[in-house]
């Protein structure tokens, strides 16, 4: 069994760059299946999601091999439209290839995605946007069918999905005629999307706004296209140096994506300067107590930062209230910095963090991946050893987070077996 050893207490110093966008290069990968050509995606990190979006597009009869940092995906032949059960357990986000299947094969077939580690995961918005264009589903034993050729059509969501956004956008590039989503999630994520398709010839405008507007139909070609940095990994590096204290810059995230986050570590005592080369953060005096933290769509404050900040709250002066709106069950991580001294109250959505003047070194199990992220970076300001097991959850979205972290001076070491993802 993997872990990370940590030994708490060192303040980091130390400049670390971000890897390409987890949530960026997933529904680009998706993406990559509706081109005639050869797509080269660069900046595309080594996680295990996107293996498993590998894999996924190498079932559909995609060849794809990666040249360092960059993955190339040929989808000129396409023979798949299923994914297997196994396949779409690898990653939750796995839904993100019914829009892309659909739209290039003319049918798809996916096993319907049940709750996850972060409570329900519902996907009537992807369906409905999927009938909205006139294709149709029907759920069976656990499968989803779709089928149908697509027209272009009015998408309206009811609340803004990112992932539903996306695959509406997927469908709607191989769509004939004019789609128009509106109430569209609006996260730099889907502007990446937006810009990849673009890259490969799509029509696609609007996207950072909450309308956008696709011509759809037109076939599309290869292209080169380099994966926008992880504002959450960014925001985790952030996190880890106000807890611990220190001076740290962090490259490769573009600052104006992390504003809401910056502004409340600004504003719990940390000197930042945001540039258009590197964040930097230092942390002299204590970390104060903020105003309420509530999560909330782009561009409010990112739900995948909430684990990472409270963690650094959890050794501030004073109090701060987090409110988290987006996802039911988002606090799993809770528990477990309290075995490392933390005091924080949970009731339903709210959760009230009274800092500590320290946290001690404790075994602690991540059980969702920016949950187990928010435990290293509280171990980083605890006195003492920690050990963070459940791994496999941090490895989906972090490259080598104990590298990143030794390149900043903390001790965190990985134990165990390592399985290298290529
Ligand atoms: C994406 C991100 C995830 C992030 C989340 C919110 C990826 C791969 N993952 O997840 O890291 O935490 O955005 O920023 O990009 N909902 C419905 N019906 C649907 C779809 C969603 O009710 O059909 C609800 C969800 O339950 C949730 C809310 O909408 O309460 C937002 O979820 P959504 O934006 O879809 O998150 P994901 O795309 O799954």
């Amino acid at each position: 069994m993997s872990a990370f050893v940590v030994q708490g207490g060192r303040r980091l110093e130390g400049s670390v760059q971000v890897h390409g966008a987890k949530n960026s290069v997933l529904p680009i990968l998706a993406a990559s299946l509706l081109s005639g050509g050869e797509c080269v995606i660069k900046n595309c990190p080594r996680l295990s999601d996107v293996a498993a979006s590998v894999e996924i597009l190498r079932h559909l009869g995609c060849r794809v091999r990666r040249e360092e940092d960059a993955v190339i995906v040929d989808a000129s032949q396409p023979t798949g439209w299923e994914v297997p059960d196994e396949l779409m357990r690898e990653m939750r986000s796995s839904v993100i290839f019914l829009g892309a299947i659909l739209g290039r094969m003319g049918r798809a077939k996916l096993c319907a995605p049940g709750g996850c580690e972060l409570g329900p995961r519902p996907i009537d918005l992807h369906l409905a946007a999927i009938r909205a264009l006139g294709g149709t589903v029907e759920e069976e034993g656990g499968s989803l069918l779709c089928s149908g050729a697509l027209r272009g059509g009015e998408i309206v969501f009811s609340l803004r999905s990112v992932g539903a956004t996306e695959n509406a956008m997927l469908s709607a590039v191989c769509a004939q005629g004019q789609t128009t989503i509106t109430n569209a999630a609006r996260e730099p994520e889907i502007v990446d999307l937006q810009n990849f398709l673009r890259c490969l010839g799509a029509d696609v405008q609007g996207a950072g706004s909450s309308v956008i507007t696709i011509r759809g139909g037109r076939p599309l070609h290869g292209g080169e296209f380099t994966v926008m940095g992880d504002r959450i990994v960014a925001a985790t590096y952030l996190a880890a140096a106000a807890a611990a204290g220190g001076d740290v810059q962090v490259t490769g995230a573009d600052w104006r994506h992390l504003s809401t986050v910056t502004a409340v570590l600004a504003e719990a005592g940390c000197t930042v300067e945001s540039g258009l080369r590197a964040i930097r953060l230092r942390r002299t005096g204590p970390l104060r107590g903020v105003r309420p933290v509530r999560t909330a769509p782009y561009p409010g404050f990112p739900t995948d930062a909430q684990a990472p900040l409270m963690a650094a709250m959890t050794v501030s002066t004073g109090a701060t209230v987090f409110v988290e709106n987006i996802f039911e069950s988002r606090y799993r991580h809770v528990d477990e910095l309290a075995r490392m001294g933390a005091d924080i109250r949970v009731e339903g959505r709210v959760a009230v963090v009274y800092g500590v003047p320290a946290l001690h070194g404790a075994p602690v199990q991540a059980a969702d991946l920016r949950g187990g992220a928010a435990l290293v970076v509280a171990a980083l300001a605890a006195r003492g050893e920690s050990v963070v097991t459940g791994v496999q959850h941090i490895d989906r979205g972090y490259q080598d987070l104990a590298g990143d972290l030794d390149l900043l001076g903390a001790q965190v070491k990985r134990s165990g077996e390592f399985v290298k993802i290529t």
